[in-house]
């Protein structure tokens, strides 16, 4: 049996790897399995589009018989900006603006407001489309706080200025060990491995 990862992003298929690695299931990513270009992402929410990252790959494949296809969308709300960036994370301002320009922002935006209500969240949609086009959607997400600036060198993206309080350090100070155990998308991961387990038990022989 095989996952088609619908991503091209080397980090996310390391983590689907190492989460699957006790079942025999191989995961080849959209682009290994000779598939171009990108779907659209023009959901309105997080599930909507992991949906269609899934099933744009589920088409081009041909339906292929044992082929599993998995899609993942994330990002990061913060509540005292309604929810922002939200969905659209991986573009506010600009796909090419820097993660330090764009964490520097969110921090300014956040001027004055105090601890108890600097409150986020990382949320990953995960979908997943059996072979016969049968369609699942999870949801996890890691709860934190926006922090003063950014602190950290490990992980990616907003995670320099994502405070974790159980920890007294960011998404970025943690181990990586430590975020998959609990980041949204490692939480996502695990459920979704749990379902494909028991739609087919097959795969932990
Ligand atoms: P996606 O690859 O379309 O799901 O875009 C997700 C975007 O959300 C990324 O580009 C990051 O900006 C942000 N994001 C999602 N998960 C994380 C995380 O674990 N750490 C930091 N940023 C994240």
């Amino acid at each position: 049996m095989r996952i088609i990862f619908a991503t091209g992003n080397k980090d996310k298929l390391r983590e689907i790897r190492q989460i699957l690695s006790d079942c025999s299931i191989e995961v080849i990513s959209m682009r290994d399995a000779g598939i171009e270009g990108e779907a659209e992402e023009t959901g309105k929410s997080f599930e909507e589009n992991a949906l269609q990252k899934a099933r744009y790959v589920y088409e081009k494949n041909g339906k292929r018989d044992g082929d599993l296809v998995v899609a993942d969308d994330s990002g990061l709300e913060i509540d005292a900006l309604n929810g922002e960036p939200g969905i659209l994370s991986a573009r506010y301002m600009g796909k090419d603006t820097s993660y330090r320009e764009k964490n520097a922002d969110l921090v300014k935006r956040l001027e004055g407001v105090p601890d108890e209500r600097r409150t986020a969240r990382f949320v990953c949609a995960m979908a997943l489309i059996c072979p016969d086009g049968r369609e699942r959607v999870v949801r996890q997400t890691m709860e934190g706080r926006i922090g003063y600036g950014e602190a950290g060198e490990n992980g990616f993206g907003y995670d320099p200025i994502f405070f974790l309080p159980e920890y007294g350090m960011t998404s970025a100070e943690v181990s990586p060990e430590v975020k998959n155990a609990i980041s949204h998308r490692g939480k996502a991961l695990r459920e979704v491995r749990d379902i494909i387990i028991s739609e087919y038990p097959g795969v932990m022989s």
